[in-house]
């Protein structure tokens, strides 16, 4: 990620947005499509096991997972603020010895990190420009499960970032979202060895689960 990209994810998820969406999360839960991914991981075994969830926002994934059966969890987010937020509801739910917060951008410290059987990026690869270096130091990084929300590769996902690109540039934001091609994303999980198990869509979502061997 550029500097202008981690000033941008700073600045869009900065601590008034992400008290927001902390409060609508202890109101209505987590949304529809991490509830997608949480269930496709759990239908593949996540018992005893342990997480790394990239980006995990307000935890509302790790949540899941934990609750789940999965035992560990390690979170590293390149905003403070949702990391912040994340440290203070796992607080509040008793969890603060199964997660750990790791803040900064994970690609430039992947080598720092260890593998977890259990690798997650919801709605992260959307945020990142390097989607190369993300899947492929992320799914480097799956012991035995990888799973992923990322938005579709359609004409109507591509003209909304678009949109939301100009509008960021005219208020003068760094932030900029990304539709990569699901194409690329794929190969990049199958080269680290992993298979697609399963796979569901909406109208601008996807959530993919990819398991090893
Ligand atoms: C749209 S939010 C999604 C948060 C949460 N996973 C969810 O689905 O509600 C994107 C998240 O990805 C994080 N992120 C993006 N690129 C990252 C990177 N390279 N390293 C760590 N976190 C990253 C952002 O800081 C933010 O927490």
């Amino acid at each position: 990620m550029n500097c202008c990209q981690c000033e941008g994810i700073e600045e869009v998820f900065n601590a008034e947005a992400v008290a927001r969406e902390l409060a609508a999360y202890r109101r209505t839960g987590p949304n529809r499509t991490t509830r997608w991914l949480a269930e496709a991981l759990q239908a593949e075994g996540v018992r005893g096991l342990t997480l790394l969830d990239v980006g995990g926002g307000v935890g509302a994934l790790q949540h899941l997972l934990l609750a789940a059966g999965v035992e560990q969890a390690l979170d590293v987010d390149a905003s403070q603020a949702y990391l912040e937020a994340a440290k203070e509801e796992a607080r509040r739910r008793g969890l603060e010895g199964r997660v750990r917060f790791l803040y900064g951008d994970f690609v430039k410290m992947a080598g720092l990190i260890p593998p977890a059987d259990v690798v997650t990026l919801d709605r992260v690869v959307c945020c990142y420009d390097d989607v190369e270096g993300l899947v492929s130091q992320s799914a480097a990084r799956a012991g035995r499960l990888y799973g992923l929300v990322y938005p579709r590769d359609t004409w109507w996902t591509r003209l909304g970032i678009r949109l939301l690109n100009a509008f960021k540039r005219m208020r003068g934001s760094q932030y900029r979202g990304y539709v990569h091609p699901a194409r690329q994303v794929d190969r990049l999980v199958r080269d680290h060895g992993l298979r697609l198990k399963q796979h569901r869509q909406g109208l601008i979502w996807q959530a993919a689960v990819y398991a090893r061997g």
